[in-house]
């Protein structure tokens, strides 16, 4: 708690922009913070005590501004388990923006497909999520302040949400799929074996971020959606070596697509 009040006061220092909406972009889509009504934008590393993200693709500051009219606060790049920082630092940011007064988060991330179904460049709606094989972000003492010590997960993706979503996407004409998401922890991209457990567990896609944040941020009462990308088929489902330019390449190319449906998102959640 104390880390995340230091981070409060720092970022308040330098803006006293008031979120509705927080937004958390994934890999290769980024670039949306940079075409919205951009109000302040506020670095990582001016942050005191903020866990700064390295991964390419991910820029690495707060962007404040507006969306159809709805204050938002994008995060432009996240910070990820596998960078080594401890999954409460991992987290840490989604703590700070919900502190910052935003309600609602949408995140979004690029995944692996694990459903014989979906295509990359699909987009999944995330129904439900996995988060057995990655340290839970509210092992320790309870931040009473942010939530309860045993908090429901029953549904942390907002169903209410999740319609909203889904009517946008069909009037944008995007075809949407659903399933639940599996977080790892990274870096590797899973083997063969390990995605036929995560489809043996249920699961529809496989990242490395996301469910710990969604964790979080319910632990703290936001109303959370997540959309991902299917940027490829999980590994052992194609012929392929997995790499990160191919799920650069497959967000890229359904990137207009993806803003459309976050701008429709954000105005009408
Ligand atoms: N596995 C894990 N994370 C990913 C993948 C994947 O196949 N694709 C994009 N992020």
């Amino acid at each position: 708690m104390k880390k995340l009040k230091t981070c409060l006061e720092s970022l308040r220092a330098r803006t006293g922009f008031q979120p509705q909406v927080a937004l958390i972009l994934g890999s290769g889509l980024g670039d949306y913070a940079d075409s919205i009504d951009i109000e302040q934008t506020v670095s990582y590393s001016e942050i005191e005590g903020f866990p700064t993200s390295t991964v390419t693709g991910h820029k690495g500051q707060f962007v404040f501004g507006y969306v159809q009219g709805v204050p938002v606060v994008i995060m432009q790049g996240r910070v990820h388990y596998y960078e080594g920082y401890p999954i409460t630092d991992v987290v840490l940011p989604t703590r700070l923006m919900g502190l910052m007064g935003a309600k609602k988060l949408i995140l979004t991330n690029a995944a692996g497909g694990i459903n014989f179904d979906f295509q990359p460049g699909d987009f999944m709606l995330l129904t439900d999520h996995i988060t057995t094989a990655v340290p839970s972000p509210l092992i320790g003492p309870n931040l009473d302040e942010l939530g309860p010590r045993f908090p429901d997960m029953s549904q942390v993706y907002s169903l209410r949400m999740r319609d909203i979503i889904k009517a946008e996407a069909a009037k944008l004409n995007i075809p949407m799929r659903e399933g639940v998401y599996v977080q790892l922890t990274g870096p590797s991209y899973e083997t063969p074996a390990e995605i036929r457990m995560c489809r043996a567990w249920g699961g529809d896609a496989v990242g490395m971020s996301t469910a710990c944040e969604a964790m979080a941020a319910r632990h703290m009462g936001l109303e959370v959606c997540g959309i991902s990308c299917i940027t490829n088929l999980a590994a052992g489902m194609s012929d392929k070596a997995l790499d990160h330019k191919e799920v650069q390449e497959t967000a890229d190319r359904v990137s207009a697509q993806f803003k459309q449906l976050i701008t429709a998102v954000i105005g009408a959640i």
